[in-house]
């Protein structure tokens, strides 16, 4: 069996599906890896690294033509084309939006397994790359957001006076709110946190934050711990409280997501004009919609003064650690999946069922 690691051709994609100890340990049990030449280059993994690893280096048809392919992004049209008849293609598939490539994998006899559609149960903890990755947009917003301030974050006593800390406040403590709060603590700032999740709450308050907002519901949660829509009534006592604490806050990393929905709009343009001309707001949740009222995604855009961050695949600007926990996760699942040195889907596993998106020249629900 060979696995074919393309380089990511998508826009401002830095990452690589699979680090070379990730090659070495699948060589290691006899699958013969095919790197694309330049695959790693932009995450700091040069082509030495995944000679050394025991892979193959080639050229982008070489990669794709392999009968499985791992990738980050999901393929163009272009590079679906190359993909084998017979083969499996593991990477995000953005399936809301892919309805035309799942086709054209279905007719090219391509089976294709998404990688967002990893399920939230404890087996499949380690082969989930939504977490992983969510874990390194969380740290990179805080940074994102304190370079933008005119402010710093820790508090300091000096000859030259002194500074009070500044202010950070986290909506949403998922995956990435819960890092946010963590970099934000160690850079120094006073951080607060809200989520509607009631085990958010606990996780918030662990971490040395304050919880604010109204007392989180038990019922909030839905199937894998994901929370559910919220009533009108209860969002707008969510906003209620928001446009009481935002009022004196520096930085503002909004991450507040329901799994297939337009993300909650929780901060409106009003209460942004409440806000210290300064402060920063970023919004993770930009590609969803964002959970700010003036955030345009892709870009950074100034309010009288507080400057709103649309804030777009960040883990890719650190390249390197997540293209590691990428390529961990995709390790994990290719074991999972490896039975005989071959793969063979089986549709009934918890695991490979909802991820498997295309099989057999159909598209699955
Ligand atoms: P996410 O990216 O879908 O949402 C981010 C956060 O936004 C969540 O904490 C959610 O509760 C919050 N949120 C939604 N609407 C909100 C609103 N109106 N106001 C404030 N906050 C709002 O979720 P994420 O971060 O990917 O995962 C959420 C949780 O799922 C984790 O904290 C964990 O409990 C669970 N999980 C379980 C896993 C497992 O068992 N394998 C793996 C990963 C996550």
């Amino acid at each position: 069996m060979r696995i074919g690691v393309p380089r990511e051709t998508a826009t401002g994609e830095r990452r690589v599906a699979m680090s070379p100890e990730s090659v070495s340990r699948l060589v290691k049990t006899g699958v013969e890896v095919m790197v694309e030449r330049g695959a790693g280059v932009p995450a700091n993994f040069p082509d030495a690294l995944y000679e050394k690893a025991g892979a193959t280096l080639g050229d982008a048809t070489a990669a794709l033509g392999a009968g499985v392919v791992v990738k980050v992004q999901k393929p163009s049209a272009d590079e679906a084309r190359h993909l084998a008849n017979g083969a499996l293609l593991i990477s995000l598939l953005q399936a809301s939006t892919s309805a035309d490539l799942l086709a054209q994998l279905a007719s090219g006899g391509v089976s294709a397994l998404s990688l967002e559609k990893v399920p939230r149960i404890t087996r499949a903890q380690s082969m989930d790359i939504l977490s992983s990755q969510a874990t390194i947009a969380g740290y990179k917003a805080v940074l994102l957001g304190a370079a933008e301030m005119g402010k710093i974050l820790p508090m300091l006593t000096t000859a030259a006076g002194n500074i009070p800390p500044a202010k950070a406040f986290v909506l949403g403590a998922g995956v990435a709110g819960l890092m946010a709060i963590a970099t934000a603590r160690r850079l120094g700032a006073v951080v607060s946190g809200f989520d509607i999740r009631a085990a958010a709450r606990e996780q918030v308050l662990s971490l040395g934050a304050t919880f604010v907002g109204p007392e989180p519901s038990a019922d909030a949660e839905a199937a894998g711990g994901y929370a559910r829509a919220q009533t009108e009534e209860e969002q707008r006592k969510t906003m209620d409280a928001m446009a009481t604490h935002l009022k004196d806050q520096d930085l503002v990393v909004t991450t507040a997501q329901i799994p297939g929905r337009a993300a909650p709009r929780l901060i409106t343009a009003a209460m942004v004009a409440t806000m210290r001309p300064g402060a920063v707001i970023v919004d993770l949740a930009a590609e969803s919609g964002g959970n700010c009222e003036l955030t345009v995604a892709g870009q950074t855009t100034v309010h009288n003064g507080v400057v709103v961050m649309g804030a777009t695949n960040l883990p890719s600007s650190v390249p390197h650690h997540a293209s590691l926990m990428f390529s961990k996760n995709v390790l994990t699942l290719l074991q999972h999946l490896i039975k005989d040195g071959t793969i063979t889907l089986n549709l009934e596993d918890e695991i490979t069922g909802p991820m498997c998106l295309v099989h057999a020249g159909s598209v699955r629900a």
